[in-house]
């Protein structure tokens, strides 16, 4: 069946647009009520309110402003179909005002939405549930909204409280974009160390970014779902259900249980594990302990962040044409492989532009694809573990920049700037086209009439004037050992 199928013939000539991630989960959470009163995005008036002062223009309590931003072309129009990323439409937008945001001059779209399908897409669909799907409960019900897995110290909290109210568990994984599977995951497999009945249902709800508002967002979205209490890590005004704050919970290293810190001796209260231990642990691949988290748990956070060794990592090497790029991309590629233990993929720059990005001209826009393109294929061999190794030129710092975040959500990512100065690769010309962009041959020619932006961030500096190719992969391969990517010799 086409996307198009279901879709009323009324609809079919309306525009479509696919909003960004953060709308489309808020458009998800009003479609199935849980933005209640909300109904639609907000307008400029209740958008401006909501950021002054938290209240809607008709004086309702809501924390965080509720909009969806669209190009200009796509002011004119009285109705919008918006799409998944995928272009499964989800609702039809009424268009009741076109504004623009005050700080960004970014075009925003309000009003009513009308549902088309339940949203689809993203991992443990099937667990998701609208507010009005659910049976109803008698008596409390604390709600713990959880970004990250539940280990033994929060699960003894949650235990805690929910007896002290006599209240059933309802957990809300709040799902980012991010290793959402995982976080799902670990968050099942302690399902058992919870009260029975304890319920778990992912809500798309990423952080807005200020603490206090995301608590009251969350508050709300516990409401929606029939919790009577929120639990928290700190006190809060005017939220939609009362937050309980758990008492201190600590590991009593004497008779090996978590417990409140209230009734353990004080030496025998066992350090925490920081999360830079814990980072530490996982990155060497050792044991995540067992008086910490359930082996559940351990098994999900060793799986989202593997060993260093194992994996994955992208080695973007940028600079000037001429400057040793490829060779050094070749040199490191190959030292990988005969050390083994390791899959790797070169992306050099000559090579991408005759396959991924044939046809592409030298424009900034081009080059930003390009360079896109190329991050977009290297985010994908690190989210799989392997090692990618790019070599283009790379003029734009913010384009680097994009490809730097691409690939952090994979894994990791390394810049390496071949520093060679264009007066060198400009007399080794290789490839005459220094020669021919200084006769006016070549417009837009990097060095010599277009931008190169020299990176702040590189990881490591080669100037390829002043050390052999050797020299160069033994620097890039030194830092790769140093950093636990790739074991030493
Ligand atoms: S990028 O700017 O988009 O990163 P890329 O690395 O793919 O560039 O391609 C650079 C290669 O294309 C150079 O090594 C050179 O051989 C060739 N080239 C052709 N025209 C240009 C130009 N105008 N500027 C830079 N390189 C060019």
């Amino acid at each position: 069946m086409t996307a198009e199928a279901g879709l009323p013939d009324t609809l079919r000539d309306l525009p479509g647009w696919a909003p960004d991630a953060v709308e489309l989960a808020d458009l998800e959470l009003l479609l199935a009520g849980v933005y209640r009163p909300l109904t639609g995005f907000l307008g400029s008036f209740d958008a401006a309110m909501v950021i002054a002062g938290g209240r809607l223009a008709d004086g309702t309590p809501w924390p965080v402003p509720v909009t969806l931003a669209v190009p200009k072309e796509l002011t004119a129009h009285e109705r919008l179909v918006l799409q998944d990323p995928e272009g499964v439409p989800l609702a039809v937008l009424k268009v009741a005002e076109a504004w623009q945001d005050p700080t960004s001059q970014g075009w925003r779209l309000a009003g009513p939405l009308e549902p088309l399908r339940s949203p689809a897409h993203g991992p443990f669909h099937s667990l998701r549930r609208r507010p009005d799907e659910l049976d109803p409960v008698d008596g409390p019900v604390l709600a713990v909204a959880a970004r990250e897995p539940l280990h033994r110290k929060q699960l003894g909290q949650i235990r805690q409280v929910a007896e002290q109210l006599g209240a059933g568990v309802l957990v809300l994984p709040l799902l980012s974009g991010e290793h959402d599977e995982s976080l799902v995951r670990a968050l099942l497999s302690v399902r058992k160390e919870l009260p029975d009945g304890t319920r778990i249902i992912p809500v798309p709800l990423p952080s807005r970014g200020d603490h206090e508002r995301d608590l009251l967002l969350r508050a709300h979205v516990a409401a929606a779902y029939g919790a009577s209490h929120l639990l928290a890590e700190q006190e809060a005004e005017g939220t939609a259900v009362p937050v309980v704050v758990p008492e201190p919970w600590a590991y009593d290293a004497d008779v090996e249980i978590w417990r409140p810190v209230a009734r353990i001796e004080p030496d025998h209260v066992q350090a925490e594990l920081t999360p830079e231990r814990l980072g530490e642990l996982l990155d060497a691949g050792e044991p995540v302990p067992d008086w910490f988290t359930p082996p559940g748990v351990a098994a999900e956070l060793a799986r989202a962040r593997p060993p260093k060794h194992s994996r994955g990592i992208t080695v973007f090497f940028t600079g000037l044409s001429g400057s040793g790029k490829s060779t050094v991309a070749r040199g490191l590629a190959d030292a990988l492989v005969e050390r083994g233990g390791r899959t790797v993929t070169l992306l050099d720059g000559d090579v991408v532009r005759r396959m991924l990005s044939a046809g592409l001209t030298f424009s900034k826009a081009d080059r930003d694809l390009n360079i896109r393109r190329i991050g977009f294929v290297a985010a994908e061999i690190t989210r799989h573990g392997g090692v990618a190794i790019c070599a283009p030129i790379a003029p734009y710092a913010a384009t680097r920049a994009e490809v730097r975040r691409m690939v952090a959500a994979a894994g990791d990512f390394i810049l390496v700037h071949v520093s060679t100065p264009l007066e060198e690769c400009e007399r080794r010309d290789r490839k005459g086209l220094y020669a021919k962009a200084r006769a006016g041959q070549i417009p837009e020619f990097t060095g010599i009439s277009d931008p190169y932006e020299v990176p702040e961030d590189a990881d490591l500096a080669l100037d390829t004037s002043a050390m052999t190719p050797d020299e160069a992969v033994g620097r890039v391969l030194e830092l790769l050992v140093a950093g636990g990517w790739v074991a030493p010799e």
